[in-house]
């Protein structure tokens, strides 16, 4: 106990850089030490970056379309207001279409793959991302994101990509992310070999800089996150890791505390940056859950598990399942390594 009669919360593991590093000089550091790069992967998660920086600018402006207009109306400057989540959606596009980099993408808003427009040059990645997630929280002023996920093509030819370049595996993921629009703007990503890097938006500069280097998630939590309003609709495995965490048991750390906020990307910042768990269980009726493997399940899960944590549908490794329908759902469980563990454990699944 402090002098103030409350137990100081643990720090969570994150190195602070002494440095002021931004994120162009990272990435292009980065680079420098994978000798033959083509620079391609880099220039990448450049337009990731700026692409958050333009989401960021008009999420801010969110609270204000009572006073600039409301969606689908014209606002005082005379300008239609676009839907977030449209506009969102049509900025990862913007950036990526002619970057000569891509020769496939994907969107949770598009039903079917969106190709690179016949006069712009095609390249060897491809990208998929949930370009506002969380939506339903806007109205309410709580932190939402955008998340991606990247690979390299597997069709040969140097055209355009097909749905064979998207649906993938997790394990190939060459780069994932996700952009946080909280208190603050962060951009967290992993280009794999063990690395999770956290980078802050300086609105005053207007750059992201190195403010979570090597980002390591604690081996155990003391945090559930899931929707349990549902639980009545969970199957009894999922029910009884509940009634588990819930458990009073000093010496095992029960029972833990629940945080659910709703947005997948905040939810999941917290479980990398405090350690704990963060569902969202299949039921009866949705054996899938609501998660969509390939731009919410796999970026998520790479990051979780380069961080040191795991990722699982209950019964298998999210990384290894592989992909057969572009939104598929997925029941998922990711976090601490112990308390993933234990669910699979209560799920009856293998690691
Ligand atoms: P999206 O806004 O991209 O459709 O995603 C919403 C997701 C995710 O962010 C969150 O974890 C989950 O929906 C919340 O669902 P419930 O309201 O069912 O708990
Ligand atoms: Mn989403
Ligand atoms: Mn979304």
């Amino acid at each position: 106990m402090s002098s103030k009669g409350v137990t100081p919360t643990k720090t969570p593991i994150i190195t602070r850089p002494s440095q002021i590093v931004t994120i162009d000089r990272y990435i292009l550091d980065q680079e420098q030490s994978h000798p033959g790069a083509s620079g391609d992967l880099s220039g990448l998660l450049y337009d990731i970056a700026l692409t958050g920086k333009m989401i960021a600018r008009e999420v801010r402006k969110a609270g204000l379309v009572d006073i600039l207009g409301q969606t689908g109306t014209i606002n005082v400057q005379g300008e239609e207001v676009q839907k977030l989540d449209d506009y969102a959606h049509e900025c990862f596009i913007k950036n990526f279409d002619h970057s000569g980099r891509l020769c496939v993408m994907a969107s949770e808003e598009e039903e079917e793959p969106i190709p690179i427009p016949d006069k712009f040059e095609c390249g060897n990645y491809v990208l998929l991302f949930d370009p506002l997630d969380g939506s339903s929280n806007i109205d309410a002023n709580v932190s939402i994101g955008s998340i991606f996920s990247i690979y390299r093509r597997i069709t040969e030819g140097g055209g355009g990509g097909t749905l064979e370049d998207l649906l993938r595996k997790g394990s190939e993921q060459v780069a994932a992310g996700y952009v946080l629009y909280g208190s603050s703007t962060m951009l967290v990503y992993t280009t794999g070999r063990g690395q999770v890097d956290g980078f802050t938006l300086d609105p005053s500069i207007g750059e992201f800089l190195l403010s979570h280097a090597d980002i390591t998630i604690p081996d155990k939590g003391k945090i559930y996150s899931c929707n349990e309003g549902y639980r009545n609709l969970l199957f009894d495995g999922t029910r009884r890791f509940l009634e588990h965490l819930q458990e009073v048991d000093k010496d095992s750390g029960r029972p833990y505390s629940a945080r659910y906020i709703g947005s997948m990307v905040a939810d999941v910042h917290r479980t990398l940056l405090y350690g704990g768990i963060f569902m969202y269980p299949g039921t009866e009726k949705a054996p899938g859950g609501k998660l969509r493997l390939l731009y919410e399940a796999n970026p998520m899960a790479m990051l979780i598990e380069q961080a040191g944590g795991l990722a699982s549908t209950g019964k298998e490794p999210i990384l290894e399942l592989q992909a057969t329908e572009l939104h598929q759902r997925v029941p998922l469980f990711m976090g601490s390594k112990q308390d993933v563990e234990l669910a699979i454990e209560f799920e009856g699944g293998a690691r």
